[in-house]
C-alpha cells in the first residue's frame, strides 16, 4: 500500500477547481473558500459517523452498560471536532470582504443551505422539521438534487438521538423510593434556596422596583418549572422535549455525579450540553463571519444572511431541558442524604491489600 493511494490523494487534491480560474482571471481567495468547505465537510462526515454509532448503541434494546465508556469517548471527540469548526472560523475571516466579492457571484445560488450533512447532523441529533422556523422550512429542501431530497426525508423519519437519549434516561431505574422520600425531601431544600434567592432580590440595593419585579418574575417562573416537575399533569402541559421520569433521572445523576455509578451517566448529560455549546458557539460565529462578508447584502442562497444565520443560532438549542435543570442544583452539602444500601449500590469497592511490612 502506498500513502497516496491508501488516502485517495488524487481524487482528494484533484478537487479544488476554481470557478474564476475556468473563466481566465484566478481570485487568489478562491482556493482557501474552497478548501474550507471541503474540510468541514470531511469533518462533518467524521462526526455523522460518531454521532451513528453512538446511535447504533442507544437504539439497542437494551443498552450495554460496558459500552458507555465508547460513548463518552467517542462525544469527546466528536467535541473536540466541533471546537477545531469553530476555530477554523477565523481561517477564513482572513480573506476581506473585497477578496470575496471577486468570486461570490460566481456561486450563485450555491450555498451552505445545500450542505446535506450539515442537515443530516442536525437532524440526527433531533432537530425536527417542525422546530424549524416559516423561513428554514421554505429553504429546507430547496435546490437540493432529488437524491439529496430523499436521503434527508429518510434521515428524518429516523429516531434521533435525542429521543433514544431520553428513553435511555426514562428507562433508567436509579432510586429505590421505597422506604424513603427522596424527591419530598429534595423539593423542601430547592425551596428552601429559592426563598433565598428571594431575599437576596428583595434586599439588593442596586436593583430599583421595575428591575426587582422583574427578576421575581423570573424566579416564580423557575419556581413553577421546578414544581412542574413533580406534577404529571401540569408536566404534561409544559413544552419540555424529554419526559418526566427522564428530567428526575438526568437531575438525580447531577446531584450524585459524584458517586461512581453516576459518572459515565454523567459524563454523557454534560457532553451533550456541550456539544450544544459548540454546536451554537459556530452558528454565532459563521453568522457574524456573514455578517463581515457581507454586511447587509442577503446570501446566495437568498437568505436575509447574517439575521437568518442569528436567528437560527438563537432558536436551535436542542438539549434545553437538561440546560433548564441546572437552575435546580443545590449544594452537595444540602443534597438529601441517601439511605445507606442505596450509596453502596453506586459506590465502588476497592479492596485495599494491606502491604505485610
Ligand atoms: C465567506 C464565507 C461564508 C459566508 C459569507 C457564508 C454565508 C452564509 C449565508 C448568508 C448563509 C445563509 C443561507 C444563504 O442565504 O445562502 C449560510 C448558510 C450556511 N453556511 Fe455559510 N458562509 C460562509 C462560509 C461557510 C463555511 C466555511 C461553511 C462550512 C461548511 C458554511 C456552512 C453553512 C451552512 C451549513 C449553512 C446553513 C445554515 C443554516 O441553515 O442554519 N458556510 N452561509
Amino acid at each position: 500500500m502506498h500513502y497516496a493511494q491508501y488516502l485517495k490523494l488524487d481524487s482528494i487534491l484533484d478537487a479544488q477547481k476554481l470557478e474564476s480560474e475556468k473563466l481566465g482571471k484566478v481570485a487568489h481567495d478562491e482556493m482557501l473558500f474552497i478548501i474550507i468547505h471541503q474540510a468541514y465537510e470531511l469533518w462533518f462526515k467524521q462526526i455523522l459517523f460518531e454521532l451513528g454509532s453512538i446511535k447504533d448503541i442507544f437504539q439497542a434494546d437494551e443498552v450495554d452498560d460496558l459500552k458507555l465508556g465508547t460513548i463518552t469517548s467517542r462525544l469527546d471527540r466528536v467535541n473536540k471536532i466541533l471546537k477545531l469548526l469553530v476555530d477554523q472560523v477565523t481561517i477564513i475571516e482572513t480573506m476581506t470582504p473585497s477578496s470575496f466579492l471577486e468570486f461570490r457571484n460566481l456561486l450563485n445560488p450555491a450555498s451552505g443551505f445545500q450542505s446535506l450533512q450539515f442537515r443530516r447532523l442536525e437532524t440526527l441529533l433531533g432537530l425536527k422539521y417542525e422546530d424549524r422556523s416559516t423561513i428554514e422550512k421554505k429553504f429546507f429542501n430547496l435546490r437540493l438534487t432529488k437524491q439529496e431530497s430523499s436521503e434527508l426525508n429518510a434521515a428524518l423519519k429516523e429516531p434521533t438521538i435525542k429521543e433514544l437519549l431520553d428513553i435511555w434516561l426514562s428507562r433508567l431505574d436509579l432510586i429505590d423510593s421505597k422506604g424513603f422520600s427522596f424527591w419530598k425531601t429534595l423539593r423542601e431544600t430547592v425551596v428552601g434556596m429559592f426563598a433565598q434567592d428571594e431575599l437576596l432580590i428583595q434586599n439588593n440595593i442596586t436593583l430599583d422596583d421595575k428591575e426587582k419585579s422583574a427578576e421575581l418574575e423570573n424566579l416564580k417562573k423557575t419556581i413553577e418549572s421546578f414544581n412542574v416537575l413533580f406534577d404529571q399533569e401540569k408536566f404534561d402541559k409544559e413544552k419540555f422535549t424529554f419526559s418526566r421520569k427522564s428530567m428526575l433521572t438526568a437531575l438525580f445523576i447531577t446531584l450524585y455525579q459524584d458517586y461512581p455509578l453516576m459518572h459515565l451517566p454523567f459524563k454523557i448529560l454534560n457532553s451533550f450540553l456541550e456539544m450544544d455549546e459548540w454546536i451554537t458557539k459556530w452558528r454565532y460565529a459563521h453568522a457574524l463571519m456573514a455578517k463581515r462578508m457581507l454586511g447587509g447584502k442577503i446570501g446566495t442562497g437568498g437568505s436575509t444572511g447574517h439575521e437568518y444565520l442569528k436567528k437560527t443560532a438563537q432558536r436551535h438549542v436542542l438539549f434545553k431541558d437538561l440546560f433548564k435543570l441546572n437552575s435546580f442544583l443545590i449544594a452537595k452539602s444540602q443534597r438529601p442524604n441517601l439511605p445507606e444500601h442505596i450509596k453502596n449500590q453506586m459506590s465502588y469497592h476497592y479492596q485495599v491489600l494491606k502491604k505485610n511490612v
